[in-house]
């Protein structure tokens, strides 16, 4: 058991893990500082005693307040936030007594927001890893055309990597796909030995599957997958913003379901069954969520797709040890791997690693 499975049942509990927080993300001058405040705050700290069980984090007390400050803008408290002020940083002076102030005067609303909300993310530059993934998994296809499914899709944001211009920069040069004058600009660098060359696959058809779907059509879901990103990163508010907006208008069907029970129907429900169709599942940061034991699942579920002969890729950006069968690369990072079915047989590769949102990758 991890210290953050150890759930604080009383103000000394959250005060606890709030230091800590604060130490492991020194880095960060807001939300440091604001994690401090509130190891020092027995009113504020109550607050988030709210929480459902297994929920009563830091980040669900943080990103309730972020909720508050995009909800009421003109609040005190929202001068000290880049996603609200648009500024690069927080300003220099201490933020804790607006946003204290503004967390007291909201107690209620901010209660409810803990009470009713767990945090969810939806990272946009994993595009990065994706379209390193994609260009693998379909080098030996190159013009088949995929039908691709998203286990754990949360908004289907990573279901849009085609929409997006995705850039990998190397020693050597740079790499990119997805439209010159797309909104949202993913950028990651290449730490390979060789560097890459992206190519992305023909998508004739796509889906994905989530317990929780998030519905980019419903501003307050869109607002609290905001409050969900840390301001003190405003590039990655500014990449989230920007996909919203290049999907909201057709946004990718993301299925209510069990990334595991339901993948087979989810799968059966979005081919396209031409004769050359590649059917592509990925798992981004979502199979790690699954319990182990029912993780084998999806081997057996594509097997069954795969055993009339149809190619199915099935690539994961999951931590070591996550996907059964993939060999352990014994490192903390991310780890990148496809599982193959070609003419019903399958072959497992781990391809690299890379940095969980996307800021580098290293295929070998
Ligand atoms: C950390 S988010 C990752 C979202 C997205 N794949 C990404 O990389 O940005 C994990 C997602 O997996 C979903 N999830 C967790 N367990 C699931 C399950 N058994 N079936 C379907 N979705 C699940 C959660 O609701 C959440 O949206």
């Amino acid at each position: 058991m991890s210290r953050h499975d150890i759930q604080p049942t009383d103000v000394t509990g959250v005060q606890r893990q709030a230091r800590e927080f604060a130490s492991e993300y020194a880095h960060l001058s807001l939300y440091r500082r604001l994690a401090e405040g509130l190891a020092g705050d027995d009113e504020v700290a109550a607050l988030l005693l709210s929480a459902q069980p297994g929920q009563t984090r830091p980040v669900l007390i943080l990103a309730a307040l972020h909720d508050l400050v995009l909800r009421e803008p003109d609040l005190p408290a929202a001068q000290w936030y880049p996603s609200i002020t648009g500024a690069a940083a927080s300003p220099a002076g201490d933020p804790w007594p607006d946003v204290r102030a503004a967390a007291l005067d909201h107690a209620e609303s901010v209660r409810e927001v803990i009470a009713t909300h767990t945090t969810q993310t939806n990272e946009v530059n994993r595009s990065v890893y994706l379209a390193a993934l994609l260009t693998a998994a379909c080098a030996d296809l190159p013009d088949a055309p995929v039908t691709l499914v998203e286990q754990g899709a949360s908004a289907g944001l990573l279901l849009g990597v085609d929409r997006y211009s995705t850039t990998l920069v190397s020693a050597s040069g740079q790499t990119s796909v997805g439209p010159r004058d797309a909104l949202v600009r993913c950028e990651g660098v290449d730490r390979s030995a060789a560097p890459l060359t992206l190519r992305l696959p023909s998508v004739a058809a796509r889906v994905g599957v989530d317990l929780h779907p998030a519905d980019l059509r419903d501003a307050d879901t869109v607002r609290w997958l905001e409050a969900c990103l840390w301001p003190d990163l405003p590039v990655r508010l500014d990449r989230f913003r920007a996909a919203v907006r290049t999907l909201a208008a057709d946004p990718p069907t993301v299925r209510s379901g069990d990334m595991v029970g339901d993948l087979g129907e989810v799968i059966a429900g979005v081919r396209t069954r031409v004769a050359d169709e590649h059917v592509l599942v990925f798992s981004s940061w979502a199979l790690t969520y699954v319990e182990r034991s029912q993780r084998p699942r999806v081997v057996d579920v594509l097997e069954h797709v795969a055993a009339d002969g149809t190619p199915v890729s099935w690539i994961t950006a999951e931590p070591d040890g996550c996907v059964p069968g993939l060999p352990l690369v014994d490192r903390p990072e991310t780890v990148l791997g496809v599982t193959r079915w070609r003419a019903g047989r399958r072959t497992v590769d781990v391809l690299g690693t890379c940095h969980p949102h996307g800021e580098w990758v290293e295929l070998s």
